[in-house]
């Protein structure tokens, strides 16, 4: 693979690339605000401005008091460096646009719910109307980044739309830039990458548009790591990149199954594979299951893909990734109905946590949405707590699971509590659905005094430590645990 120096060095660029100093990005969300918040803290010479529709998202980012849309570690720390010195957040899209020599397309690019492809194929509606708005718009040559996760070849697309619809003298050249944060690291993922991937054409246009980029990457990140390639090579490599970690989880679950049934011990397990230097040990974690805007929508993404390039084995195959984790978090809820006697109707289970993972609080995927919908049907009470989701969020989350129910009747069996001492109180068990490291720090003891007896942890994250709490005199379920033999 060449770095980016490699690449310059062993052709010639023959347009000259354009020095960027103005970048506007399309989409003010988890992508968008702390890649580009990131981008302006490092490159102060660059102004950015983050444009998006969404009238109080733009408010909150630009909120006095930094209480900012979403939750990252680190993230109000960059915004407040940056901020009204070349960081702008604003909803006037096509100044943004306009004004800026290079533009990233950060738009949301959910899976499909309704026509060709519903349920597997990318919506691709937003990344559309954002092209169609630049090329509107745009009075002079720009460089358009193709930041979503898109599927192959959208770049083709967005590239028709830009030429068939630009004016006079504009030339736009596109690129893709996956990213590949992860929530609740982002600002550590940006700050230091793994790597940073451009694709491009391999025309001396796009060469040199991909140089441009990369010299905005380059005031921060090591040479060796921006990574250049074609441009259908990149747009694959972020969604072979995620259906290749969504797989490790789904393995590594499909494990903890075989562990509960044995007396194995996943964690265990997990360890000696992971020494393997072949394998690795990262991201070896059995859980409820995975959750996430991205994992379960790639891999559809995939499927659809391979469905369409009549490569039907290969679409079984990413499709059971996807299946695997359905079937986890299933065996999970059933595995708390079944240690409750076989039935919770009309008991009062604490659901920990409902952000997908922690650190976050994007709750898109969430398994605790899967697992309340679940106790819900069970005709359970359900007390959740979550340290930074807002309620609207878990109502709206909510309301969403379970479409035949009024939001009233989901507030009969559903209270949100202020902190995990008060959901636990008078419940026959706790969920832990949430890797929340305050979970870990609760005190045990005195949930266990406010509990009906026998009172039941059910470990779905593989965090606390259980032992600990069978002394308190709790029965403890772990996932990927059985009987130790
Ligand atoms: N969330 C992640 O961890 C992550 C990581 C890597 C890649 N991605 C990809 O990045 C893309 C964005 O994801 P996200 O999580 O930031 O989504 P998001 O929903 O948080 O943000 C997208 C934003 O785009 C705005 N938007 C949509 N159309 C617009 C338009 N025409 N003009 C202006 N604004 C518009 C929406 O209002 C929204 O605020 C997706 O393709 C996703 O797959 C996400």
């Amino acid at each position: 693979m060449e770095s980016i120096t490699e690449r310059f060095k062993n052709q010639a660029i023959s347009a000259t690339p354009v020095a960027v100093r103005k970048i506007c990005c399309i989409g003010a969300g988890y992508v968008g605000g702390p890649t580009c918040a990131v981008i302006a803290l490092k490159c102060p010479h660059i102004q950015v401005t983050i444009v998006d529709l969404n009238q109080s998202r733009v408010d909150a980012w630009n909120s006095p008091d930094f209480k900012l849309p979403i939750y990252e570690p680190g993230l109000e720390d960059v915004v407040r460096q940056a901020r009204g010195k070349n960081l702008f957040f604003s909803t006037d899209v096509d100044k943004g646009i306009r004004e800026a020599d290079l533009i990233f397309v950060s738009v949301n690019t959910p899976t499909k719910k309704s026509g060709v492809g519903a349920g597997f194929a990318a919506d691709l509606n937003y990344v559309e109307l954002a092209t169609r708005r630049i090329a509107a718009v745009a009075t002079s040559s720009k460089i358009v980044v193709e930041k979503s996760t898109v599927p192959c070849r959208t770049a083709e697309s967005m590239r028709t739309i830009l030429e068939a619809n630009s004016k006079n003298g504009c030339r736009f050249d596109i690129l893709s830039n996956p990213e590949f944060l992860a929530e609740g690291t982002a600002i550590k993922d940006l700050f230091s990458p793994d790597r940073v991937l451009i694709g491009s054409l391999q025309t001396p246009e796009g060469i040199s548009a991909c140089k441009s980029l990369a010299d905005v990457y380059g005031n921060w990140v090591p040479q060796d790591r921006v990574l250049t390639v074609g441009l259908w090579s990149s747009e694959l490599s972020k969604l072979a990149a995620n259906a290749m970690l969504a797989q490790r989880i789904s393995s590594i679950n499909a494990l903890s199954a075989i562990c509960e049934a044995t007396g194995a011990n996943i964690d265990e397990v997990a360890f000696a594979v992971g020494k393997d230097s072949r394998v690795g040990p990262k991201f070896l974690k059995a859980s409820v299951g995975f959750g996430g805007s991205c994992f379960q929508k790639d891999i559809l993404n995939l499927v659809y893909l391979s469905e369409s390039l009549h490569l039907p084995e290969v679409a079984a195959y990413w499709r059971q990734v996807v299946e695997m984790n359905e079937y986890q978090k299933r065996r999970f809820s059933k595995r708390v109905v079944d240690t409750l006697f076989n039935t919770i109707t009309g008991k009062r289970i604490a659901v920990l946590g409902f952000a997908f993972k922690a650190d976050t609080g994007d709750t898109r995927e969430s398994a605790s949405i899967s697992l309340i919908r679940d106790f819900q049907s069970e005709k359970a009470y359900v007390n959740v707590y979550d340290p930074q989701v807002e309620h609207s969020q878990i109502w709206m989350d909510l309301s969403e699971a379970s479409p035949s129910m009024s939001l009233d009747q989901i507030k009969k069996q559903v209270t949100i509590c202020p902190s995990a001492m008060d959901a636990c109180k008078n419940a026959e068990a706790v969920v832990i659905a949430t890797e929340w490291k305050e979970f870990n720090n609760v005190d045990w003891e005195a949930i266990y005094a406010g509990m009906n007896k026998p009172a039941f942890v059910f470990d779905g994250r593989l965090l606390v430590d259980a032992e600990k709490l069978r002394k308190i005199g709790f029965q403890v379920t772990t996932i990927g645990r059985g009987e130790r033999l």
